[in-house]
């Protein structure tokens, strides 16, 4: 036996979406602009939208189903649950998974916080935690709902989506290296005040400050490891739209090596980490992962063996560039074809349709309430009773 720790990582991952979408061409025909504008100058084509029955927790417990159906739950010690849109100022939204899935009550379950970023903390808390105790596993969640006003800048990246991951020694899909570039600076580039259910966000600001960090953190990574770009085979980064992430790219490509990257260099790279959330919109702490699950669904070439670069960014802000391995045979574990049937599946909504679900919330009076079934997902949001959520398995669902 070899005195090395074992390596840590990513088993298996799996996302989930809204059971409905909006064209973002109906959009743009509702507020009168070319939708080139967000087809190509966002590079969004479909906005997800959750029925009134689906919030984070029912997004988080469908992601998550897959991995922890066959597995023996008792393993399972560490749930983190990492969002931006809590249902619950106090109460962690992993305990309504935790309760939903059936897990151990010998469990950690911790929510936590930093926009965008907080799912990326998660994952290296949660490596952290295995590779101390290599026998035991943990289950990271990341799910987000993002809401902008209507007719704001912000409308055409609105999005929901989930991503979970199951965290163990030898992991059989991702590696993680434990190098990071870090940078937190606090900024008002993006926020949202507790009483408020739609971001403020100063939104040009939010993009340079993504662009700048980007290089801060890759220059901290690149010192730490003494890697150049060449080191790294392929890139996912966070996705509030999925052109930030060709623009970060190329600033980051131009400025580390003084010359403009080609759209080929940039498309080799990054495009194929880039058609779920095209589709699918922002998801805030999930759209980083979601890049690596399109990035893993969508790749013909072997990419065992092969250098993965994420740059994770969270206004306010803290941003960190990390890397990871792929493993050899990793794509007997991936969830492709399951995500291909969930995007197939979606229903088309009408703008009128799209603003009464966008304006319809979970009443706050305290009485007692029942939701109409809205979707097709495995978990739902039943009703809320005297302030309580209450959620509920759906019977003959697909999952
Ligand atoms: N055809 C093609 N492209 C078009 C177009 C058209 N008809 N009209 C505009 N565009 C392009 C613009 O040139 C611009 O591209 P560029 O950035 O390469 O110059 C892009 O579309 C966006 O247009 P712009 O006018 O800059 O957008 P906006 O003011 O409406 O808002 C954001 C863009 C990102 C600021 C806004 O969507 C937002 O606030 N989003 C939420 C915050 C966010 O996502 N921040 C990112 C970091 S976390």
């Amino acid at each position: 036996m070899s005195g090395l720790p074992p390596p840590v990582g990513i088993d298996q991952l799996s996302f989930c979406t809204a059971g409905s979408f909006l064209d973002l061409k109906t959009l743009a025909h509702a507020r009168e602009i070319d939708w080139h504008k967000y087809y190509d100058g966002l590079g969004q084509e479909k906005m997800a939208v959750p029925a009134l029955d689906q919030d984070t927790v029912t997004l988080a417990a469908s992601a998550a189903l897959p991995l922890v159906q066959h597995l023996n739950k008792n393993h399972i010690e560490l749930v983190l649950f990492a969002t931006e849109s809590a249902v619950d100022q106090s109460k962690s939204a992993g305990l309504f998974v935790h309760g939903l899935l059936d897990l151990s009550s010998n469990c950690r379950v911790v929510e936590f916080k930093q926009a965008c970023y907080s799912g990326t903390a998660a994952l290296r808390f949660a490596c952290m935690f295995v590779a101390g105790c290599p026998n035991k596993k943990a289950l990271v969640l990341t799910s987000d709902i993002a809401r902008y006003p209507l007719g704001s800048p912000g409308e055409p990246t609105q999005g929901c989506g989930a991503v979970a991951m199951l965290v163990t020694a030898h992991p059989r899909i991702l590696a993680l290296e434990p190098e990071s570039g870090l940078h937190a600076q606090d900024v008002m580039d993006f926020w949202r005040p507790h009483y408020r259910q739609e971001a403020v966000v100063d939104g040009k600001y939010s993009a340079h400050m993504y662009m700048s960090t980007a290089l801060a953190c890759w220059e901290r990574y690149a010192a730490a490891t003494g890697r150049s770009l060449e080191a790294i085979d392929k890139f996912c980064y966070h996705l509030p739209f999925t052109r930030m992430a060709c623009k970060a790219h190329a600033h980051l490509l131009k400025n580390v090596r003084g010359c403009e990257p080609t759209a080929a260099e940039v498309n080799r790279h990054i495009k194929n980490s880039l058609h779920y959330g095209r589709v699918t919109g922002n998801s805030y702490t999930a759209s980083i992962f979601q890049g690596l699950a399109s990035l893993l669904d969508h790749t013909q070439e072997d990419l065992a063996a092969k250098r993965i670069g994420f740059f994770s960014y969270g206004s306010g802000c803290t941003a960190e560039f990390f890397s990871g391995i792929v493993q050899e045979g990793y794509g007997l574990h991936l969830f492709s074809k399951q995500h291909g049937e969930l995007l197939a599946h979606r229903t088309e909504l009408d703008y009128e349709q799209y603003k009464a679900m966008f304006t319809r919330c979970v009443p706050t009076d305290g009485g007692i309430h029942t939701f109409p079934q809205g979707h097709t997902g495995p978990f739902r949001l039943a009703g809320i009773r005297e302030h309580k959520r209450i959620y509920e398995r759906v019977q003959n669902s697909p999952a």
